[in-house]
């Protein structure tokens, strides 16, 4: 059990957390690590067994443990929630926090559809409350260093960006019930799963995805939903092309980020770690490389450094990444419908913006 005594006098931040499945014990982890800022106060699940399991391990009274969020939201003082239910019941929930002021930490898809989407950034503007979306690859410290790495134009300009964010999917031994694989919850598959993530990380790296094309498909596993996806995307009028394959049949294999620019390229491996080889490439293919070492900075891993600058942010401290806002979770939502549209109608898509 984590202690929490002492957090009364210190006027700490009173989180809830609404969906404690596997992602929300990682919420809830950050809340319960940042003593000098905030203490677990509430949690609300509608599975009575997870309920209790994780009510204990965070010290929440049983008075406090909801199976209601609506209860949670009426009955507890809370000034942070994070929504860490299934996709499908993120737009009323996070509408629901919002509309108490209550800074929201939403899970990714941030909605399944773009009208909810923009009603939540709209929402947000009018009541004035601090929202951030999980886009927990931001947070990856190397992704975090190539940021810093092509801003300071050490890549010189790049002109392709690969992502394959790829595993063998939820199941066994990550989520608490089947609803990933199923379209009423889920909303869509892989490609919503693991494939916004990696449009948000193309768009935060490269710019704007002017249009995208797409195959979306089930291959391997008897299911409602894709299980692999791949889109090609256009970063127009930037001079940049970039591909996106996600999966969740995947066997161990490569997963991560390449980056290719006039001045070098970037291979930044979520199994083996980054690569770097700096030099100049002519479009003729002449090449001159010699091995960069990236400096990654030591230190928590993305799941716990996402929520100790979403808990800095929302208590007015600084903070060391450019946090996920709800218009980049509109804006990844609209590419990866678009990206459906794509796969639908055999069309590539320009996005709207
Ligand atoms: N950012 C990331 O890296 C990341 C990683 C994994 C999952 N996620 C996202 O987190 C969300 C949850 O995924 P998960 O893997 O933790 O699933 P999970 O099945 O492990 O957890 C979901 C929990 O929500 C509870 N629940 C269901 N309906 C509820 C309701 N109406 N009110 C309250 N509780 C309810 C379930 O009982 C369960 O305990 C999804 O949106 C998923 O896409 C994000």
């Amino acid at each position: 059990m984590v202690a929490q005594k002492g957090w009364a006098k210190m006027g700490l931040l009173k989180a809830g957390v609404i969906g404690a499945g596997s992602i929300g014990d990682v919420h809830l982890s950050g809340y319960a690590s940042a003593k000098r800022d905030a203490v677990v106060w509430a949690i609300c699940d509608t599975n009575l067994k997870r309920l209790e399991e994780m009510g204990e391990k965070y010290g929440v009274p049983s008075v406090r443990r909801y199976r209601d969020y609506r209860r949670m939201l009426e009955n507890e003082p809370l000034d942070v929630v994070s929504i860490c239910t299934p996709n499908v019941y993120h737009f009323e929930q996070a509408r629901a926090a919002i509309e108490r002021g209550i800074a929201t930490l939403v899970e990714k898809p941030m909605t399944l559809r773009l009208e909810d989407a923009r009603a939540l950034v709209h929402l947000a503007k009018r009541v004035g409350v601090k929202t951030m979306v999980a886009f927990s690859h931001r947070f990856v410290r190397m992704n975090m260093a190539a940021k810093r790495l092509l801003e300071r134009g050490d890549l010189g300009t790049p002109f392709m960006i690969r992502v394959r964010y790829a595993h063998g999917g939820p199941y066994p031994g990550w989520a608490q019930s089947d609803w990933f694989y199923k379209r009423r919850y889920a909303g869509g598959g892989a490609l919503l799963d693991m494939g916004i993530h990696a449009i948000d990380i193309c768009q935060y790296l490269i710019g704007p995805i002017h249009s995208v094309a797409a195959e979306v498909k089930t291959l391997r596993k008897p299911i409602e939903v894709d299980d692999n996806a791949v889109m090609a995307l256009d970063f127009a009028p930037k001079k940049c092309l970039g591909m996106i394959e996600c999966g969740w049949t995947s066997p161990p294999g490569f997963a991560g980020i390449e980056l290719y620019g006039d001045e070098g390229t970037l291979i930044l491996d979520l199994i083996n770690g980054p690569k770097w080889l700096r030099g100049k490439q002519t479009p003729d293919g002449a090449t001159q490389f010699r091995p960069a070492k990236l400096a990654v900075p030591k230190g928590p891993s993305h799941w716990p450094l996402q929520m100790a600058q979403w808990i800095r942010y929302v208590r007015g401290k600084s903070v060391i990444e450019t946090l996920p806002t709800l218009e980049d979770g509109l804006t990844s939502l609209r590419i990866a419908l678009a990206a459906m549209d794509s796969a639908r109608t055999g069309k590539r898509v320009t996005i709207k913006r």
